[in-house]
């Protein structure tokens, strides 16, 4: 192997340029050269590549975002995407790729390399909702950027006597929700895995308040819902993808509080400033041991794995597991936050 191709796909998280950064130093370290792709497999259909070298990646560890660019461009519906990515293989004589990706491009890899493209994957997003990893890119610093928001808002709750629900990203996963929350101390706590019962929240709430704590913090999952038939939502509008544009539902439960409490509720949308920032220190350290571990891997010619966080080790896992299905939260880790919720 002497020539490795990198990407970045689907939605950008703190740590893609740590792991970037990674992989090339590991790869140069043994005169292995390294290929920029832009914008995620947009960059790979239409051949744009650049090569990366140690002092083109420079100064990367601490910036969030992608020096290389990304995009939610899926090979498979593209017009003869496949033999297209073969090609570009091909004509930059590139032995394989690293795919630093979240479940949409990870799925993408994993039909690649049943097909015969030399891909090793990384797993990324803040959502932290790929299998057979215990941590993805971007999770822990996306869970610090919320519980700040969780414990600003505390302290304007506390001084208005209001109840303040915060809605932050998870579209199947309510992963950072639950940290967030658990972090932060949220009275309760509402994620996708648990359909919602509208009327307990609102009955806990005014069970607080009857004991004195007359101001609230709920953090919700953008992609959280009520039991059917227990409180109306309203069909969020589609994005550029087609898929449901999130980012909505915390003013529903607002307003159903309001009604049902009487007690006055605001609503903070978290959105993209919990993708955006410099990388924690553990992000840091996550990503830039995955992306050693991932140029090792390509290095040994070692094809169809993505590197997994397995107690406290960075290890291999076959990448068909990875997007076999998505990592949900827990029975037993919501249990625990819903210990508190009092
Ligand atoms: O997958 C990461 C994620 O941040 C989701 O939590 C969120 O639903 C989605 O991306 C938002 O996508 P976009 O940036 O394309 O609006």
């Amino acid at each position: 192997v002497s020539r490795i191709g990198i990407l970045t796909g689907g939605g950008d998280c703190p740590g893609l340029n740590a792991a970037i950064r990674a992989v090339v130093r590991r790869a140069d370290q043994a005169n292995v050269m390294t290929f920029g792709f832009a914008a995620g497999w947009r960059g790979v259909l239409d051949a744009s590549v650049e090569q990366l070298t140690l002092s083109s990646t420079r100064g990367l560890l601490h910036r969030g975002g992608t020096i290389l660019g990304t995009s939610r461009v899926d090979p498979y519906r593209e017009p003869d995407g496949v033999a297209r990515i073969a090609q570009a293989l091909d004509v930059h004589r590139l032995d394989g790729l690293v795919v630093i990706g979240g479940e949409g491009t990870l799925s993408a890899a994993t039909r690649l390399a049943d097909e015969g493209i030399p891909i090793v994957g990384i797993p990324k997003t803040i959502d932290n909702d790929v299998a057979a990893t215990e941590l993805t890119i971007g999770f822990l610093t996306a869970v610090r950027t919320a519980t700040e928001a969780v414990d600003r808002l505390h302290s304007t709750a506390e001084s208005h006597n209001r109840v303040m629900v915060l809605e932050v990203m998870g579209r199947h996963a309510g992963w950072i929700a639950t940290y967030a929350g658990m972090a932060g101390g949220a009275d309760a706590i509402l994620v996708p895995e648990v359909p919602f019962d509208m009327e307990a929240v609102g009955r806990h709430l005014r069970h607080r308040a009857g004991s004195g704590r007359d101001f609230s913090i709920v953090v919700v999952a953008e992609g959280a819902l009520p039991r059917e038939g227990t409180m109306e939502v309203p069909e969020p509008p589609k994005d550029e993808f087609g898929r449901p544009r999130l980012g909505g539902i915390g003013h529903a439960i607002a307003h159903e509080i309001e009604h049902r409490t009487g007690f006055p509720a605001r609503v903070t949308i978290l959105g993209h400033v919990q993708r955006g920032g410099s990388p924690t220190p553990m992000d840091r350290v996550l990503a830039t041991r995955m992306g050693v571990e991932a140029a090792e891997l390509a290095m040994a010619g070692t094809w169809g794995r993505m590197t997994a966080f397995e107690h406290h080790e960075v290890v291999p896992v076959a990448l068909a597991d990875a997007t076999a299905e998505l990592k949900t939260v827990p029975a037993s880790l919501y249990r625990v936050a819903e210990t508190f919720f009092g």
